[in-house]
């Protein structure tokens, strides 16, 4: 298997994954290590002699062909994933999550491969008011991270039907656990509190998301691997709705932290207030989420009170530069 951006959060969690139920299979990891990436999040099976990394960019057609050439599948989680950063400088996620997903099909188009994943998100289908979304719901992406993620599955639907490319595409919810970058809401919370810092709320805190804790959206994308109709999408979700305040009292009361605490900040540009996911078609494969988010939280809290070795060194420099670029006072009350 090619797992491109499998030293990323997910991607990672889904390589471990991988080797450590598959026996017989083995993996190339591709992975430019940009500020998310972290070849320490493959530690864990790098003694495997089933995984083998290399450093690298989806967008070099030369290099992907290569290791296309020696593997059967794709399973691509690589992409610009943080919608702050993507409100400030939309122009990587277009080029990773938009052209580095063609370049991708080309080359297992070229290959012969007979399946490809393509991992994309809730997010696509926009600002939810009422209901669920469906797989065949029309894409209506609000910030540009969730249109370079739309325009990636536009390549994919146009594979499909133009080439028959035999692609899956997973749409999952806002996903949380260990080796999560701290710049999410849940790890930077978490993170902020044991060090006695603010956590910043965006707006109201009254946006809400469904939170899926990540070893149970890696096995969504196995399923969907292994057992998807190809040519189909599939939203991966547990039917949580979540809002910011909850989360922020979740992790102060883990912590035992005060509430004092919360601080409430200017709002996300164009902050999209729900998503929401019918995922009856990957529960039709035997997939259900395990763990709930009570649990998940407890479970990620002490995997960052515990790996503080690993988060550490990673909140330095340019993370609390785009910090202090990103969060701004609420403006005073009778401001514009
Ligand atoms: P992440 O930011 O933690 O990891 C992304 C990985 O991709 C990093 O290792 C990074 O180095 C790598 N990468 C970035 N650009 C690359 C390029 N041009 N070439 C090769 N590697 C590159 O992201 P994540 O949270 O693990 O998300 C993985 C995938 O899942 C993304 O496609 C994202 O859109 C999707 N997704 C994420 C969530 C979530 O809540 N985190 C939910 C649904 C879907
Ligand atoms: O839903 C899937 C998506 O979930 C993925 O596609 C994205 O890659 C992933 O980053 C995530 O996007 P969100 O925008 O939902 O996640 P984030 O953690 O940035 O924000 C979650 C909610 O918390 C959202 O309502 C904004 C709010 N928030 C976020 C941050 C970072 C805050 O209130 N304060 C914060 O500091």
């Amino acid at each position: 298997m090619l797992i491109t951006g499998g030293a990323g959060f997910i991607g990672s969690e889904f390589v471990r994954m991988t080797i450590t139920e598959y026996p017989e299979d083995s993996v190339v990891v591709l992975d430019k290590l940009t500020y998310a990436g972290n070849e320490r999040n493959l530690d864990p099976v790098r003694d495997s002699g089933r995984m083998r990394f290399v450093h690298g960019d989806i967008c070099d057609a030369a290099l992907v062909d290569s290791i296309a050439a020696e593997t059967d599948v794709v399973v691509n989680f690589a992409a610009e994933s943080h919608v702050d950063r993507s409100l400030e400088a939309p122009g990587q996620f277009i080029q990773t999550d938009v052209y580095g997903t063609f370049v991708l099909m080309e080359a297992a188009r070229s290959a012969g491969h007979q399946r490809f994943v393509h991992v994309s998100t809730d997010e696509v289908y926009g600002d939810v008011v009422f209901g669920r979304s469906h797989e065949g719901d029309p894409l209506r992406p609000r910030s540009p991270y969730s249109a370079s993620k739309a325009g990636g599955e536009l390549l994919v639907q146009a594979y499909r039907a133009s080439y028959g490319f035999p692609a899956v595409v997973t749409r999952g919810a806002n996903t949380y656990g260990p080796y999560q970058y701290p710049e999410k809401i849940i790890p930077l919370f978490i993170t902020n509190a044991i060090d006695d810092r603010e956590l910043p709320i965006y707006g109201a805190g009254d946006a809400v998301r469904d939170y899926l804790y990540v070893a149970d959206h890696a096995g969504a994308i196995d399923a969907v691997l292994r057992r998807g109709i190809p040519g189909e999408d599939y939203n991966i979700g547990t039917g949580g709705e979540t809002d910011g305040v909850t989360v922020a009292d979740t992790v102060l009361a883990l912590l035992e932290k005060p509430a004092t605490l919360k601080y409430f900040v200017r709002d996300r540009l164009g902050h999209d207030r729900r998503y929401a996911l019918d995922s009856t078609r990957v529960e039709a494969l035997g997939w259900r989420p395990t763990v709930d988010f009570a649990d998940g939280m407890r479970r990620t809290v002490e995997w960052y009170v515990a790996n503080q070795a690993w988060w550490r060194p990673l909140k330095s420099g340019e993370f609390w530069e785009f910090y202090s670029r990103n969060y701004k006072p609420l403006p005073a009350a009778g401001a514009s």
